[in-house]
């Protein structure tokens, strides 16, 4: 019997840029993954051979470790192409019998589709004798509302066991990520100034230079709230924010994270102008795929509280764009500024595309002068190769761990509906005020409002802008 990991979605762009060439990273290192069969389910007419062709390209491209014609051959016989309609609940029982003639069990099943499909997939399966023993990956977002998403995990949890169930967020892979708490709690110098007496805000921003590139279809009906800030981006401010967990792992790690999502101060129709910025960039509604008249927001920025003792009114801060002037994924927690004459001491996670830490501090211009200045330490983890090379891609990070039955870095279901509820509130409150989607030029750092909603609590946006 051989294990194996089922792709639907299998020609889409996930699929080529990110878990191919982190299966085949696995392949090459030796990682869990090189233990797998690949099925690909896609609807085209491909046969194995052709499509092992076309991932040849987007993995030579995409994978991090060195590609070789030897290497990836010997990948790609793992790699079968199975054609199929999966919103047809009767190609199921094709693909049942596929597995059983090729000995296939021991299954993961990745859903890399929109999230429209997949409770029909989830229903598909239940159909197929060995599917409910196997787990199942889901990618964000999970579900397309907080009631279809409630349903589909009550739906999901019956076919598969709840702990056999991964809804990935991928952020929560990626190397910096998970330094984090390693940065704040082994250092006396973070640990102990993480808090509102020292702290004067917190600032989470993913910046992206691209646009919808060709996922408009799913984009269009999300946009930034529902693809970046209800799962990524709540989940990094959870984990910036927590109390120390009894323990790093799973169900401590998790209960912490979850405290914060529900401390989260809700908007009002008084104070959501302060809370939210939405934009749109311009020439969007033209791209392929999307509505003419969409109002769909390609940014967002967040002015939130966490109400409780340690983090009273300080204001964390998060925006998120695409068709911005860079590609910059960064935390900046920004400390108070206590004398005079000195400016805030900060402290920058750079979590992509550079990987890094970096602290600004003052000291004495030198020389005769007393003048005070501000300098930096800047410490590039991704500058040194090596770690380059031995740092697992987020993707293979995440497939390695589920295919260890490893949960701890996987989102639990009451994360993500305290996500949904928060997000989706804010986002209705932001429609009934009628408040605009602000249109931003491309290559900029996106809508003033956004450097408004800042400036009036006398902050600004940490960085180049
Ligand atoms: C995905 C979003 O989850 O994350 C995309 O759906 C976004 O819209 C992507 O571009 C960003 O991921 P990364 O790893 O490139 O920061």
């Amino acid at each position: 019997m051989k294990k194996t990991i089922t792709i639907f979605g299998g020609t889409g762009d996930l699929t080529f840029r990110k878990l191919l060439p982190a299966m085949y990273n696995m392949h090459v290192t030796g990682g869990e993954g090189a233990g797998y069969d690949i099925v690909i389910i896609g609807r085209r007419d491909y046969t194995s051979g052709e499509y092992r062709q076309i991932a040849r390209d987007w993995v030579k491209q995409f994978s991090r470790l060195p590609f070789t014609e030897e290497k990836y051959k010997d990948f790609s016989e793992k790699i079968e192409y199975y054609r199929m309609d999966f919103s047809d609940p009767a190609a199921y029982e094709g693909l049942e019998n596929y597995y059983k003639e090729r000995g296939l069990s021991e299954h993961i099943f990745y859903f890399a589709v929109a999230p429209r499909f997949f409770s029909t997939i989830a229903e598909g399966l239940d159909g197929i004798h060995e599917a409910g023993k196997g787990k199942v990956i889901l990618e964000k977002p999970f579900g397309e509302d907080l009631e279809s998403a409630k349903e589909l995990s009550r739906r999901l949890e019956e076919i598969f066991a709840p702990d056999r169930i991964y809804r990935i967020d991928h952020y929560l892979g990626k190397e910096m990520v998970r330094n984090m708490q390693i940065i704040r709690f082994t250092n006396p110098v973070f640990a102990n100034n993480w808090n509102r007496d020292a702290v004067s805000c917190i600032q989470i921003s993913a910046m992206e230079d691209v646009g919808v590139e060709n996922r408009a279809g799913y984009y269009d009906t999300s946009g930034a709230m529902k693809d970046m800030v209800q799962n990524h981006l709540l989940q990094i401010l959870s984990i910036v924010a927590m109390e120390r967990p009894a323990s790093f792992k799973g169900e401590d790690l998790h209960e912490e994270q979850l405290k914060v999502l529900k401390a989260l101060r809700p908007a009002s129709g008084e104070t959501i102008r302060d809370m939210l910025v939405l934009g749109q960039y311009e020439g969007y509604r033209e791209e392929k795929g999307v509505k003419p008249d969409s109002t769909t927001e390609t940014y967002a920025a967040l002015r939130l509280f966490v109400d409780n003792e340690r983090w009273q009114d300080v204001p964390f801060y998060i925006r998120t764009g695409k068709k911005l002037g860079r590609r910059e994924m960064e935390v900046a927690v920004i400390f108070r500024q206590t004398e005079e004459n000195g400016e805030n001491n900060v402290l920058l996670i750079k979590i992509q595309p550079m990987e890094g830490v970096y602290f600004q501090f003052n000291i004495k211009r030198p020389g005769e002068s007393e003048e005070v200045i501000q300098t930096k330490m800047d410490f590039c983890q991704s500058c040194v190769v090596e770690n380059r090379i031995n740092t697992p891609e987020a993707y293979e990070r995440l497939l390695g761990a589920c295919m260890r039955g490893e949960r701890s870095w996987f989102s639990q279901w009451d994360q993500i509906e305290a996500g949904w509820r928060y997000v989706s509130g804010m986002k209705r409150i932001y429609q009934e005020e009628n408040l605009p989607i602000v249109t931003y030029a491309q290559g900029t750092s996106g809508p003033e409002a956004a450097d408004q909603m800042l400036n009036t609590m006398g902050h600004s946006w940490f960085g180049q802008d």
